[in-house]
């Protein structure tokens, strides 16, 4: 039985943030979050995590719902075992306490999972990796048989001490009713004046109680967030570990440091991806999806055969296969672009359907448009969705043609095949094949003269 809890009392001052540094973000997902996500997937359903609390703790409690998480305060910092100390009413005697830390974000589950296999009953478990400069750390001290028999911090330990490698993360697996027993008893007697958890080690030792430990499978896994650099530091960690999964499972990607996912992205067969893309959200890419330079993709679906060209931005947007999009197009929640649709440069789509194989190739504005099959949308068409208070919807039937500089005053009906002049502002319900024209007839003065300066 596993119970979890994260410790995020702290300010993080040397983030120079008005916002708490466990909800500073990495790969576009707040720090805590990431760990929080993590811990459900290894708690039964029904369990939450326990996250203790302190410095804004309204601003963190905001950015989860009461299922996920539980919370308790601890008024004033004094130490980490004084933290978890916090939590132990939430905790069951016979379960295993998994302590997790949330200004350390990208901690993987297989590795939880293989520190929380090597506790029982009766048995503890540290997280513990070897850095070439430990320095700042509490440092693991064995004996000759190479039992862990304490940890000790950097600021207590002697010279001999700090030339040890192996670190304690700060992450381990302790049997509650242990947890119970030491934390009450520890003691602030040490160079910070702090309650430590690390004492427990000690006390584990003096009961002769087994100390085993796990590594982690990336160092990066253990890194903590206390400033902007290592914020920066452990997202490119982050984003070149997913950019090298993703191209192990097939995916083409220009350049994996210019790359970055901010979400979950799924892809079929030869996708390929250029320069300075960003993912966000929920995106999956069909078989052979091309995405040209400097795009984002936020929460859509492309099917097979599409292709983005340059800086365009796709966002909540249902793309069919075979589409075109770009360069330079933008588009918003709702846009659903059927089968072979292209939408070109400078073109802002919300809220529409584009039928297969339309065309709304340069600098429009589509809102609110059911759009059938076979149309081509000149140059400069507006959708007039908006009356300064309400929202319409305009319908232009299958193989209609609007002629450039069109605007469309909605709501509006066009039937198939309606043809609109250049330059109308179409305002009336139109029958199928008519020709709409509605623009002020030419004049022409001839042998006009024109001003000239006095
Ligand atoms: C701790 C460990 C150290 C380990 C290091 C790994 C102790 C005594 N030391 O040191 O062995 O190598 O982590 O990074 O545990 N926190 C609270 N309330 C508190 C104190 C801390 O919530 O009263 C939270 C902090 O917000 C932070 C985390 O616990 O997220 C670690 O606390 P910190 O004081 O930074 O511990 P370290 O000195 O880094
Ligand atoms: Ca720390």
């Amino acid at each position: 039985m596993l119970d979890i809890v994260i410790l995020a009392a702290g300010k993080g001052t040397r983030m120079r943030s008005s916002k708490p540094k466990v909800m500073q973000t990495i790969a576009g997902k707040p720090l805590l979050r990431h760990v929080v996500d993590t811990a459900q997937q290894l708690l039964t359903a029904g369990t939450s995590p326990t996250v203790v609390v302190g410095f804004a703790k309204e601003q963190v409690i905001a950015g989860f719902t009461s299922n996920e998480i539980t919370t308790v305060e601890q008024r004033e910092q004094l130490g980490t075992g004084h933290a978890v100390a916090q939590a132990l009413p939430y905790l069951r005697d016979d379960a295993v306490a998994l302590i997790l830390y949330g200004d350390v974000p990208l901690i993987q589950k297989q590795t939880l999972e293989s520190l929380v296999a090597q506790t029982d009953s009766n048995s503890l478990a540290v997280l513990t990796v070897n850095l070439p400069n430990p320095k700042g750390y509490g440092r693991m001290l064995r004996n000759s048989a190479g039992n862990i028999i304490a940890i000790v911090e950097e600021k207590d330990a002697t010279q001999q001490q700090r030339t040890i490698n192996e670190i304690n993360t700060g992450i381990m697996a302790v049997p509650v009713h242990l947890l119970k027993k030491w934390l009450p008893e520890l003691s602030c007697d040490n160079a910070q004046g702090e309650y430590y958890l690390t004492d427990i080690i000690a006390k584990a030792a003096a009961e002769n109680i087994v100390v085993n430990s796990a590594q982690p499978e990336f160092v990066w896994e253990v890194e903590g967030v206390n400033d902007r650099r290592q914020q920066a530091a452990l997202e490119r960690a982050y984003q070149a570990y997913l950019a090298d999964k993703f191209m192990s499972e097939g995916l083409a990607l220009q350049d994996p440091a210019r790359f970055d996912c901010r979400g979950s992205l799924s892809f079929d067969q030869d996708v390929e991806i250029d320069i300075n893309v960003v993912i966000e959200g929920k995106v999956h890419l069909g078989d052979g999806v091309r995405l040209g330079p400097n795009c984002v993709i936020r929460n859509s679906t492309l099917a097979a055969g599409t292709v983005v060209e340059a800086n365009s931005i796709i966002d909540g947007a249902q793309i069919n296969e075979s589409c075109t999009i770009g360069p330079y197009a933008r588009l918003r929640p709702g846009s659903v672009l059927q089968k072979n649709a292209k939408v070109g440069n400078f073109v802002e789509v919300k809220k529409s359907v584009i039928g297969v194989g339309s065309k709304v190739n340069h600098l429009s504005y589509i809102g609110d448009c059911t759009m059938g099959d076979g149309v081509n949308v000149g140059a400069g068409t507006i959708t007039c969705n908006y009356d300064g208070v309400n929202k319409f919807r305009t319908e232009i039937g299958d193989n209609s043609f609007i002629g450039s500089n069109s605007a469309l005053v909605a709501p509006v009906v066009l039937a198939a095949g309606t043809t609109v002049g250049a330059g109308s502002t179409i305002t009336r319900t139109t029958e199928i094949d008519d020709l709409a024209i509605a623009r002020a007839k030419q004049r022409n003065i001839s042998g006009w003269q024109r001003p000239t300066k006095k």
